[in-house]
Order: C-alpha cells, then sequence, then structure tokens
C-alpha cells in the first residue's frame, strides 16, 4: 500500500455548462490511496493519515494537483511525424500528408519504432489511455499494442480498415481486412489492460461490402470497440451523400452497416443534425471532440451541449497529426474556444470531466477508470502549477481551484506535468 499527499480533483459526474460543485471532489491537502494498482481512497490527507497503518509509504507531493490520468478518446499514431503541415483542409490534407506517412508503415520495424515514441508521449503528456488508429497494415496494431502493454496502459486500438479510394499501397478488402482484423481481435483483447477496436478509416475509403464485413465482425464481437470518423467536413459529408444515396445521412450509413451500437467512437462529428444526435443516443454511440483537428484543418465547431443534452457520451480528442497536440490540457483549453465562438462556456471542471471521466464513459470504460472511486485502476497524473515561471505566476495569483485549473489549462505544457502514474506505478 503506497499513499500520495497533494491536492486532489477529480469528477464524479459531468459539471455541465455552470460547473455544479456536486459534479466533482476537491482536497486541498489530499490523499490518494493505491494498493496493488487500484485505489483503495482518496480524501483529506489528515483524516485518512489517521485511519492508515502507520508504516504506509506516503510520496509527498506538497503544492501540486493530482488528477486522474487523461483519456485521449481519438488519435492516430502514425501520424506522430505530419503534425503541422500546412495549408490542407481533410481530404486534401489525406493525400498529401497523411496517406503518404502511412505508407511509410509498411515496415514493421519503423512502425514498433514510432510506436515507442509515440506512447513515451504519450506519459509525457500525461496521457494514460488512449483509443488509437494504426494504418491499414496488421503488424502497426502490433506494435502500438506491445509498447503500451511494456508500460501496463490501458489502451485500445486497431488495424485501419479501407480499400476505396486511396493509394493502392494502402488497400485492403474485404475478406482480408474482416480475417486480419479477427486474428488481432483475438491476439490482443482483453489481454492484460488491452483492448481492440474494429477501425473502418471512413465511409469514403470503405466499399459497402467491407462496412458491412465489418459490422459483421463488430456482430461477432460485441465487446470490442468500433472507431470511425464522422461528419468531419462539408467537402466529405457531400461526397458520402453521393455515394450512399440510400443513405439518410451519413451517420446513417453506419448504422444500416451494423457499425453504430454502444462502444462505437465516432470522431468529430461537426455536421449532424437532431436526427442523427437522437440516433447516436438511443444507440449508445459517442463523440470524441477533437477541437485542435477542427480549427488546424477548418473543419467546423463541434457543438458539446447539443450533445450532451442529447445524452450522447463524450470525450476530448487529440486526433494527431490532424490535430496540433497530444496534451489533453492543450486540448481543452482549444476545445473552450471553440465552444466560446458558439456562446457556449466550458468551465475548466467541466473540461476536465472532458478528458478523463467522460472520455472513460465514452469509452465505456467508467467502470475500471476516469476517476478516484475505489477500486478503479490507479492511473493519475501529479501537476506541477510551477512548471513553468509564468504558470507558477499565473497560478499564484488565482484564488480558487476552478480559477487555478483554468489557468493552467490555458498556459500549460509538459512542463506541468511533475509525474505519471499507471496502475500505480511512477512510468514517467
Ligand atoms: N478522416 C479519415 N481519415 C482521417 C484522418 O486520418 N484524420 C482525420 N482528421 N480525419 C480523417
Ligand atoms: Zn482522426
Amino acid at each position: 500500500m503506497q499513499a500520495l499527499r497533494a491536492s486532489i480533483l477529480h469528477c464524479l459526474a459531468d459539471p455541465g455548462e455552470e460547473s455544479n460543485q456536486s459534479a466533482y471532489e476537491y482536497f486541498a491537502d489530499g490523499l490518494l490511496v493505491v494498493d496493488e494498482g487500484h485505489i483503495v481512497d482518496a480524501g483529506d490527507a489528515t483524516q485518512l493519515l489517521s485511519e492508515l497503518p502507520s508504516d504506509t509509504a506516503v510520496i509527498d507531493y506538497a503544492g501540486k494537483l493530482i488528477v486522474p490520468g487523461f483519456i485521449d478518446c481519438h488519435v492516430h499514431f502514425p501520424q506522430l511525424d505530419i503534425i503541422g503541415s500546412y495549408g490542407a483542409r481533410l481530404l486534401d490534407w489525406l493525400n498529401r500528408y497523411a496517406f503518404p506517412a502511412e505508407e511509410k508503415f509498411a515496415d514493421p520495424d519503423y512502425a514498433h519504432e514510432v510506436a515507442g515514441v509515440f506512447i513515451d508521449e504519450l506519459l509525457t503528456n500525461g496521457t494514460t489511455t488512449a483509443l488509437v488508429f494504426g494504418t491499414v497494415h496488421p503488424h502497426s496494431a502490433d506494435a502500438v499494442f506491445e509498447a503500451a502493454d511494456a508500460k501496463g496502459m490501458r489502451l485500445i486500438a486497431g488495424k485501419v480498415l479501407m480499400d476505396s479510394n486511396c493509394p493502392e499501397a494502402l488497400r485492403d478488402d474485404a475478406e482480408t481486412g474482416y480475417a486480419d482484423s479477427k486474428a488481432l481481435i483475438e491476439r490482443w483483447h482483453g489481454k492484460g489492460r488491452l483492448g481492440y477496436a474494429i477501425t473502418p478509416r471512413f465511409a469514403l475509403t470503405s466499399s459497402p461490402e467491407q462496412l458491412a464485413a465489418a459490422g459483421r465482425l463488430a456482430s461477432e464481437y460485441p465487446d470490442v470497440w468500433i472507431h470511425t470518423h464522422l461528419a468531419e467536413n462539408m467537402e466529405e459529408v457531400d461526397e458520402i451523400a453521393r455515394l450512399f444515396p440510400d443513405s439518410r445521412s451519413y451517420l446513417d450509413v453506419y448504422e444500416q452497416h451494423g457499425l453504430l451500437r454502444t462502444r462505437a467512437v465516432f470522431a468529430h462529428c461537426l455536421h449532424m443534425d437532431d436526427d442523427d444526435r437522437a440516433s447516436m443516443s438511443v444507440h449508445g454511440g459517442a463523440a470524441a471532440f477533437c477541437p485542435t483537428s477542427n480549427l488546424f484543418l477548418g473543419s467546423g465547431l463541434f457543438d458539446l451541449p447539443a450533445f450532451r443534452d442529447a445524452g450522447i457520451r463524450c470525450g476530448l480528442g487529440t486526433d494527431v497529426g490532424g490535430g496540433t497536440s497530444l496534451s489533453l490540457l492543450k486540448t481543452a483549453s482549444e476545445a473552450y474556444k471553440v465552444l466560446h465562438l458558439q456562446e457556449h462556456a466550458l468551465p475548466a471542471t467541466r473540461a476536465l470531466y472532458l478528458a478523463t471521466l467522460g472520455a472513460a464513459e465514452a469509452l465505456y470504460l467508467e467502470d475500471k477508470i476516469g476517476n478516484f472511486a475505489s477500486g478503479k485502476e490507479a492511473d493519475f497524473v501529479v501537476l506541477d502549477f510551477e512548471g513553468s515561471s509564468l504558470t507558477a505566476r499565473r497560478t499564484a495569483a488565482a484564488e480558487t481551484i476552478e480559477e487555478k485549473l483554468f489557468a493552467l489549462i490555458t498556459l500549460a505544457d509538459d512542463r506541468n506535468i511533475a509525474a505519471t502514474y499507471v496502475n500505480g506505478v511512477n512510468v514517467r
């Protein structure tokens, strides 16, 4: 058993646009008690210390803030080396940057090298769980699973399915995509903390036969995830309407192919209507809000309140390399601006929720991660208000924890991540 002493903040529910105080718990002088990789308790330090065995090891992080590990609901590990590629919107960006970058993953050694760097970068940024796109190559999924497993991380990933409207070198087909995904599910899903996501890139790069095969696989493995893109860019949406004239909407294409169900996570969701949201809610689909990507690729503005009001599970995604940072703090800061532009609010506590418990809910993992309820897995981050001289100065001037957290979200980088713990182990 070990205990960590610091300020502690975690969410119990969605604080909403009004930052409802009953939705989160804050202990200014807190203690997080961990045993065998799980949370035993989180509470007031003085009180908990009086109840613990006197020989309990206490790590002192005085002045710092412990929050649950960040959860990235949408990221592409093979796009690490094309972050910040200039001057294109989605379809052009895919052809100019993403597809050529992904072709390099035909080399398994290269895939392993990038996967290792990617996992280290996640941990450097305080991210302890992610839902990850590979490339079309099955060994890309092996590479990222192996790298995550070596750190004991909870990670969900999949090989991409794509058989049309893309370079020849990146195509599988309905049959091989199905068989390769099935083999990867058998190899990785449920191994340690790893999970598999059936990963059709988007409806534009999969034939109806491939979408149907993916849907068949999803019905054979109901506890496997589904991970794809949806309604990100207007050109894309128009092209989907042309290719699938019998579908009411883009979401309906996925629904008609058996790809809308619980544990299905859709990145972006920018150009959708109330009927789509009602359908997504009823079927248990979740949305990944990817603000840095949506701004960088000029895609549009995510309407978070419309999705939450419809009862849809939502988490933040970095969407690197369309997104510009692996940091969920930076991502939260851009989310604030995206919502501000639409006359909505994003209090710091709701931003924290979207990066932790909300994201865990979007991944249907809220029984395992996302906050410090006793019995959950001990994934957490130690935030340092004094990571830079500017954050030290700005947070010292803040009066409440909400104000301090908001300043940190606005200004933080990886200097403000003092430590990252996975399964109770300090991994960075
Ligand atoms: N839609 C289909 N593929 C991609 C991708 O790689 N990145 C983003 N942002 N959107 C996509
Ligand atoms: Zn993406």
